[in-house]
Order: C-alpha cells, then sequence, then structure tokens
C-alpha cells in the first residue's frame, strides 16, 4: 500500500480531487458494460427474493447510473418496482453536504468511501474507477474493500474496477498491494471461488472487473 500522506482530511482530499481531470457522469449501460452487470435482471431477481434491492455505488461522481436505474423500469412501464429500488451513491465530491436528492429519490451522499456507512440489506456494491484515486490519495484501497465486504449481507454483490500492471502505463493507476501481493491475489487467496476476475476488451476504460459474491459470513482481512 502507498501512503501519500499520514493524514488528509476529507476537505483537503475533496478540493485535490475537485480539480483532477476525470469523468464522473457514466451512465448505467457503461456500469453494466465495465463491471459486467444487468441490472435488470439482478433488480428483478432480487425483488423477487426479497422484495428490495438496494444499491450503494463508492465513488458515484455525479450518478448518472442511479437514475439511469429508475429510469429504466420506468420506460419499461415499470412504475409500481421504482419505490422497491433504493440507490444510494457515495462520493466526497458533491454538490450539497450530507444527502442530496436526485430524480426518481436517487440519493446522492457526501461522504468519504473508506469509512462510509451501509445498512445491512445491502444488495450490490459498486465502485467504477473510483478504487485508484482512494488508493492514490489515501492508500486505503485494501481497507475501502475489506470495509465494503464485511458491510455485506451472504447474497450480496460487490463489483470493482481493477487494472493489473500490464496497463499501469495506459490507465495512470498504481499498484493495489497488501505486503506486496496485488490485492486480487490476496482476495482470491482468501475468498476463493466467491471472487470472479473479468476481462473487457476495451482499454479506454476499466480494463478488469473484480465481482465478488458474498456466499458465506466470514470476515475478509486485508490490513
Ligand atoms: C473517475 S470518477 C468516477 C465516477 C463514477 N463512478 C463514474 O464512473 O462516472 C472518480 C470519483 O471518485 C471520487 N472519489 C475519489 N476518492 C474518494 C473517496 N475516498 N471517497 C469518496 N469519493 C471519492 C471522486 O470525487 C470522483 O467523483
Amino acid at each position: 500500500m502507498r501512503y501519500m500522506e499520514p493524514i488528509i482530511s476529507d476537505e483537503d482530499l475533496r478540493s485535490r480531487l475537485r480539480f483532477r481531470d476525470m469523468v464522473r457522469e457514466r451512465t448505467l449501460s457503461l456500469y453494466e458494460q465495465l463491471l459486467g452487470l444487468d441490472f435488470r435482471e439482478r433488480v428483478l431477481s432480487t425483488l423477487e427474493k426479497n422484495g428490495k434491492f438496494v444499491w450503494y455505488d463508492m465513488c458515484c461522481g455525479n450518478f448518472e447510473a442511479g437514475i439511469g436505474l429508475k429510469d429504466l423500469f420506468y420506460c419499461d412501464g415499470r412504475k409500481d418496482i421504482l419505490p422497491k429500488i433504493t440507490a444510494v451513491g457515495i462520493d466526497i465530491d458533491t454538490r450539497v453536504k450530507g444527502d442530496e436528492v436526485l430524480d426518481y429519490g436517487v440519493i446522492r451522499r457526501m461522504g468519504n468511501v473508506v469509512e462510509a456507512v451501509l445498512p445491512p440489506d445491502v444488495d450490490l456494491i459498486t465502485c467504477l474507477r473510483g478504487l485508484r484515486y482512494v488508493e492514490e490519495y489515501l492508500g486505503k484501497a485494501c481497507q475501502a474493500v475489506e470495509h465494503w465486504y464485511n458491510s455485506m449481507p451472504v447474497g450480496a454483490t460487490l463489483a470493482f474496477d481493477y487494472n493489473p500492471e500490464i496497463f499501469f502505463e495506459v490507465r495512470g493507476d498504481g499498484p493495489i498491494l497488501i505486503n506486496d501481493a496485488p490485492l486480487l491475489e490476496v482476495l482470491k487467496l482468501q475468498l476463493g471461488e466467491s471472487v470472479e476476475f473479468g476481462k473487457f476488451k476495451s482499454l479506454v476504460e476499466a480494463a478488469f472487473t473484480v465481482k465478488i459474491h458474498k456466499c458465506e459470513d466470514k470476515k475478509l482481512k486485508l490490513h
């Protein structure tokens, strides 16, 4: 793990990230493509089991994707489903302090994803093109992944993008290591089959995806 500075306040982090050139408005279909998720299928199957669907997106940017999810069902003529879907995006750099209510009741919340409070009934946690900044500015990517995984109930999924060394130059990402071992290796070692590793052709966007389906109530220990 790289630690740029011993401590950086949320205020400091916010002002540094604000002026960083990055894409903050990826759509739901890009989330699907880059994280290998089928939101329609996932929501419908979860609703069948639990009667609701709870999605938290870490480093959400403007959280276009959250609105996109509700819009998907609105356009399907399934307005009955909308109140059963909770979509919360968390980002350090938002317009308002606390919660901002977007279209369809989608929430964008100001917060640092490393210690974001997550509900016990979350079904899906995503982080698209955010983890690299958590590592770069705070050196806490592993801590964040551990916290997200340990906050999820059995049956939930965590999906994020990850770029191994061969793509550092193309993507500008740095390594995410735990005692010199790449994060992905340690995840596979600890969680085995429940870690799914996806490859994508496009290098313009995320190159690889890690999807973890939580199968047992076991704590992950990454730092
Ligand atoms: C490249 S943008 C991606 C936004 C969105 N996921 C998308 O794909 O459009 C990365 C986002 O991560 C946020 N971010 C970086 N570090 C963060 C942290 N520790 N806590 C919360 N948000 C963070 C930035 O403010 C920025 O909005």
